[in-house]
């Protein structure tokens, strides 16, 4: 069994980081998280580090000349607190792909929908479940994914539905999707903690 060595990227309320942290805690997942990296000064997530002694980074492109230099320094956060594996909790920026690189099949992120429907660019936040409501959908759910160049489009590792009821508004359905969240992401991370991960193509296997 490995040790997942965590970092998170993260740009707001961070309840999928801390999740994450309390199932860890829990003895769930062998697993510590290194780093939690927001592009956001005043993400929740960076102060749920600082509250539980992780390390809280702030770190926006927008303080840096140009991409390659905020990617060389978000790898050198990332390296430097030995960090092995990366998951996006709610992280709203493009990865870049000398970054995707190098943490290869060992970056997930999560997605609060069934992809490749309502992802992509610009779906985000409500507006996800604004569009599965605006469809029709009788189901939604989560997805979570390896991260590759593409917004959500990487090959799903997991994903489960969540019933949508005919009276749902945006925030029900979201409030439904987040509790599955807060389950699936840990289960992700376990599979990988114990290798039970094999990736041909855009095919996740999992063995049992
Ligand atoms: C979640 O719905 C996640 O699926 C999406 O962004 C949201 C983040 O929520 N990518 P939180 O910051 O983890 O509470």
């Amino acid at each position: 069994m490995e040790k997942l060595k965590i970092g998170v990227l993260a740009s707001g309320r961070g309840s999928n980081f801390e999740a994450v942290l309390n199932n860890i805690k829990a003895g769930k997942l062998n697993a510590e998280i290194k780093v939690v990296i927001s592009n956001v000064s005043t993400a929740g997530a960076l102060e749920i580090a600082r509250v539980n002694g992780i390390e809280a980074v702030y770190l926006s492109k927008t303080n840096f000349g140009s991409q390659e230099q905020f990617d060389d320094e978000l790898l050198k956060v990332l390296i430097d607190h030995e960090v092995n594996f990366v998951v996006l909790a709610g992280y709203l920026k493009m990865i870049s792909a000398k970054v995707i690189r190098t943490f290869h099949n060992r970056m997930l992120n999560i997605h609060p929908a069934l992809l490749p429907a309502f992802g992509g660019k610009g779906y985000y936040g409500k507006k996800v479940h604004e569009a599965v409501l605006n469809y029709g959908c009788k189901v939604s759910g989560v997805t979570v994914h390896l991260v590759n160049e593409e917004y959500d489009n990487g090959p799903p590792v997991l994903q489960r539905c969540v019933p949508v009821m005919e009276n749902d508004t945006p925030e029900s359905l979201a409030e439904r999707v987040l509790k599955e969240e807060h389950k699936i992401f840990t289960d992700a991370l376990i599979l990988f903690a114990e290798n039970k991960i094999t990736i041909e193509g855009r095919k996740v296997k999992i063995k049992a």
